[in-house]
């Protein structure tokens, strides 16, 4: 039981429903599973300091998710991006527009981009920018992006049409009962690899476009199909035991 939960001084409740053992774990987890209300945080919609619009950057000029959420496929946190990926093009777009004064304030440059200086002419320091978080699991969880990103799971079965979305908002619960239903039914969700960051990806269309064909060389024509033969072929077996989401 020792690391069970790293950060368990406020969490006394928690790991003596799990030390209660089988029985005691049944009931907490019937009692989550049913009784959390799943529409919690769903809708969840704060307001940025700058109005960064997912629609425009993502879905009309094309952005690939990783572009600013670098390090997503490769750690198990999801990245916010610096100020300077935004500047990578904003240093010469729209320069002086109103709606950037929140990032020139981060690079420290006022509306011609030339360096801020205070009354005595030093240069200023930038300010990093102040995003609000939207997704947040509570501290006694483990979560880890890339084992499901590599594993054919999309940023759209956990957050939604984000590509579309003008302000970022919570599509999904992100509550116990959430995890698991996807833990016990995969194939739902699982897609090829290369469709994980397409957020427009339609697996019948893919299927028509691919010719797809199970271990006995038939067509496999129905995206229901499709997923039990990814999970099957990938041998995937998402866990349900509480050390894989409590440790
Ligand atoms: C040009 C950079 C950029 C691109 C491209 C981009 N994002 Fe973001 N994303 C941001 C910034 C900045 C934030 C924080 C501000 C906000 O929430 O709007 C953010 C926030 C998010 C959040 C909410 C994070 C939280 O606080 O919980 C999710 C989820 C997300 N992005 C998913 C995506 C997905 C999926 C794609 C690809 C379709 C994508 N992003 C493409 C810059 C980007
Ligand atoms: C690959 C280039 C690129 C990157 C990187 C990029 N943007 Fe943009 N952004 C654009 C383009 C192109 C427009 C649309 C300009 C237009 O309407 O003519 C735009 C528009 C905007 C606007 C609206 C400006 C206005 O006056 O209408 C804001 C705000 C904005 N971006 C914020 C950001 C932020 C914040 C980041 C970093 C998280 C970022 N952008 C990263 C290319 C980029
Ligand atoms: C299996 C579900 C799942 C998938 C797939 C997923 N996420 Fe997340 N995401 C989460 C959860 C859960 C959190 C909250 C994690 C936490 O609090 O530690 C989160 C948090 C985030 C955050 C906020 C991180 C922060 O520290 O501010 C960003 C940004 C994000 N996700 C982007 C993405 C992007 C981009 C993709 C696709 C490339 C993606 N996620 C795929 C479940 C998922
Ligand atoms: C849409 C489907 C889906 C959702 C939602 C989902 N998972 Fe998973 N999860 C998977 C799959 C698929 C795997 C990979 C199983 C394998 O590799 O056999 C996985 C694996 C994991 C692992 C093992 C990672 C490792 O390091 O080995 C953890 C931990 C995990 N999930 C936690 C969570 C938590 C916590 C949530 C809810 C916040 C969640 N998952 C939501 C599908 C999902
Ligand atoms: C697939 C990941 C996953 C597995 C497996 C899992 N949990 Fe959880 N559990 C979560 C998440 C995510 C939360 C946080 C839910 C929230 O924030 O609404 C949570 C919350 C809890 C809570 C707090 C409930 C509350 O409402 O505050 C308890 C107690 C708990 N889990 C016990 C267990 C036990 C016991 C098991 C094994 C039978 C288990 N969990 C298995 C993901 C998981």
């Amino acid at each position: 039981m020792a690391n069970f939960f790293p950060r368990w001084a406020n969490l006394m409740p928690l790991k003596i429903a799990v030390c209660l053992g089988a029985v005691g774990a049944g009931v907490v987890a019937g009692i989550t599973y049913y009784a959390t209300p799943k529409a919690q945080r769903v809708g969840y919609q704060p307001t940025q300091p700058i109005h960064y619009d997912h629609n425009l950057h993502a879905n009309q000029l094309g952005m690939d998710c990783r572009y600013c959420h670098s390090f997503v496929e490769h750690s198990g946190h999801a990245n916010v991006p610096t100020a300077n990926t935004c500047w990578n093009c904003h240093s010469s777009i729209k320069k002086g527009s109103p709606k950037l004064a929140g990032l020139r304030d981060a690079m420290a440059v006022d509306e011609n981009h030339a360096p801020l200086q205070d009354a005595d002419g030093n240069a200023v320091e930038g300010k990093p920018i102040k995003w609000v978080r939207v997704h947040k699991s509570p501290d006694y969880v483990y979560f880890n992006h890339s084992a499901h990103l590599n594993r054919g799971i999309s940023c759209q079965s956990c957050h939604g049409d984000v590509h579309k979305m003008e302000k970022v908002y919570q599509a999904e619960s992100h509550s116990m009962g959430w995890c698991l239903d996807c833990h016990r039914n995969p194939e739902k969700h699982v897609r090829p690899l290369e469709e994980v960051y397409n957020l427009d990806y339609d697996p019948a269309e893919y299927l028509e476009e691919n010719d797809v064909r199970d271990l006995d060389n038939n067509r496999i024509t129905e995206p229901e199909e499709f997923g039990k033969f990814l999970v099957a072929h990938w041998g995937i077996q998402p866990k349900e035991s509480c050390a894989t989401c409590h440790r």
